[in-house]
């Protein structure tokens, strides 16, 4: 969808979408258009249940004395609620009313609002956001002309504030953050067939675009730096395993600056290996690679908006398949830190591709701080379902720095403990580790500690998006239904909030 900036007016033709405050209290622009059309607006809203709570929409239908098809009054609530998540999930919204009524060209006017202290250029742009992020669908494979129930068919959406250009400056950053949510949901909703590790490595490269540097590591190279964990992984499938390091100097001092280091889990596919998992729902398994989703979506973001720090991207790419050649459970691996692990369980594949990423980043990329994500545990989504990630650390200050990074984006994310009590139960009868914990207890808990035992004194978080990555239902705005590219807002906001300057 294109986004666009004009100055206030009435256009001839399509939607225009106004505020409408709590309690059906009518903004500037609403009051306006209430005059416009003899007192449409009032008409509509003193009867019905609309009343200007947020997330609601009400249409009027070809107004009387304007050309345009209909104006859509969307809720605001209350005036001193209004946050820039308020702003995003109110651009959501009309973005979906609008879809739902099959419209095309639709208009924003944006007014500045009493008891609310953020500026108007940034309220278009929070707004645009949001209607931006809810109108991703992905319809590529569908050949058939037939638009499917809940697509979007807003093809340009202009938002109408005083000043556009302040608003368009206020919204590129956000467009470039999109640009990275949409990379990101585009390489979870392609199948297996389409985007094994090579594939992605192809997407990664184009992010030289933007002036990313890329570098490869391949099967030889990881042999030689002994990465027996990842390579394990890989042994049962066709599909050649790769790790992509993308580095964005984007510091004011240099090259210098130790960069921030952001690590994804990209099981392209996950069949569970020799570990087989049941037949039913397997086909999910396709989104087992959304952590290095993430990362890739906030690599673009990150570099888009030329942000000024140094990050660094790396994914970990492998198919878990299980052929003749796969890997037994029972077998034990060496890892590239000179630890072995016992892989009792060929179906807890990420930990062991992330034991050998994560040390590399550490000792070899030495950054400042380290945040992995990974669709790591089937128990995160038992634990916290799927509206809030859970995350595990070993440095107070970046944890809650995840924090408020996660509450200003609206990607939350909530702490859950590592403890040396849980640590003993993954120690192994025959070597340093095994790769699953004693039983089924606390199984988020297993992974993030086989984790930390691999990224020494580094500052580190592990984000485990197994309930995040995916959303079947599809009822939050922002996120239609399928890949949701979570993590990608989460990372661009800490980054801005933390580590530039
Ligand atoms: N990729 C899965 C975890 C997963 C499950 C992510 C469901 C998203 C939704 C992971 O590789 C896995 O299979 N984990 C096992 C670990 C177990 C064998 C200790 C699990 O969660 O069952
Ligand atoms: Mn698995
Ligand atoms: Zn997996």
């Amino acid at each position: 969808m294109k986004i666009a900036f004009a100055t206030p007016g009435h256009p001839d033709s399509g939607s225009l979408a106004v505020g409408i405050l709590a309690d059906r209290v009518l903004t500037e622009s609403a009051q306006a258009l209430d005059a416009a059309t003899d007192g449409a607006i009032s008409r509509a809203l003193s009867g019905g249940k609309f009343e200007g709570k947020k997330n609601t929409t009400l249409s009027i239908e070809a107004p009387h004395g304007l050309g345009i098809a209909r104006i859509l009054l969307v809720g605001l609530g209350a005036a001193d609620e209004i946050d820039d998540l308020r702003l995003q999930a109110a651009g959501g919204a009309a973005l979906r009313a609008l879809g739902r009524l099959g419209e095309v060209t639709a208009a924003f006017a944006v007014d500045a609002i009493d008891g609310c202290n953020i500026a108007l250029d940034q309220m278009a742009a929070e707004i645009a956001f949001g209607a931006q992020l809810g109108s991703y669908r992905f319809a590529k494979y569908r050949t058939k002309t037939e638009s499917g129930a809940g697509d979007t068919t807003v093809e340009t959406l202009t938002m109408l504030t005083v000043a556009p250009e302040a608003a368009e400056a206020a919204w590129a950053p956000r467009a470039r953050s999109a640009e990275g949510v949409f990379l990101a949901r585009d390489l979870v909703s392609e199948p297996g067939n389409v985007k094994f590790p090579a594939a992605i490595v192809e997407d990664i490269k184009g992010l030289a675009d933007i002036g990313v540097d890329v570098e490869i590591l391949d099967q030889a190279k990881m042999a030689e730096l002994g990465m027996g964990a990842m390579l394990g992984v890989s042994q049962g499938s066709r599909k050649a395993p790769y790790i992509a390091i993308m580095r964005w100097n984007g510091a004011p001092d240099g090259a210098e600056q130790a960069p921030v280091a952001l690590v994804g889990k990209g099981v392209t596919f996950d069949t569970g290996g020799i570990s087989l998992k049941p037949a039913g729902g397997m086909e999910e398994m396709k989104y087992d690679m959304g952590g290095a989703g993430a990362v890739i979506g906030a690599m673009k973001a990150i570099a888009g908006r030329a942000a000024r720090a140094n990050v660094v991207g790396v994914v970990g790419l492998v198919e878990n398949m299980p052929d003749g050649d796969a890997q037994r459970p029972g077998d034990v691996v060496y890892t590239m830190s000179g630890q072995t692990i016992e892989v009792i369980n060929t179906d807890a594949e990420g930990r062991l591709v992330l034991a050998d990423v994560l040390y590399y980043t550490q000792t070899v990329l030495k950054p400042r701080a380290m945040i992995n994500l990974a669709t790591l545990t089937g128990a995160m989504v038992v634990t916290l379902g799927t509206h809030i990630a859970g995350i595990f650390a070993n440095d107070d200050v970046l944890a809650e720095q995840l924090q408020d990074a996660g509450a200003a984006s609206g990607e939350n994310v909530w702490r859950l403990p590592l403890d040396a009590r849980y640590d003993k139960e993954i120690n192994s009868d025959i070597a340093d580790m095994k790769n699953v914990g004693k039983s089924r207890e606390a199984g988020s808990i297993a992974g993030a500690q086989l984790l930390q035992r691999f990224v020494g004194d580094t500052r580190w978080v592990h984000i485990d998006i197994a309930g995040m990555a995916w959303m079947k239902r599809g009822d939050d705005p922002l996120v239609p239904k399928g890949a949701a590219g979570f993590g990608v807002r989460l990372l661009d906001r800490l980054v801005a909030d933390n580590f530039e300057g």
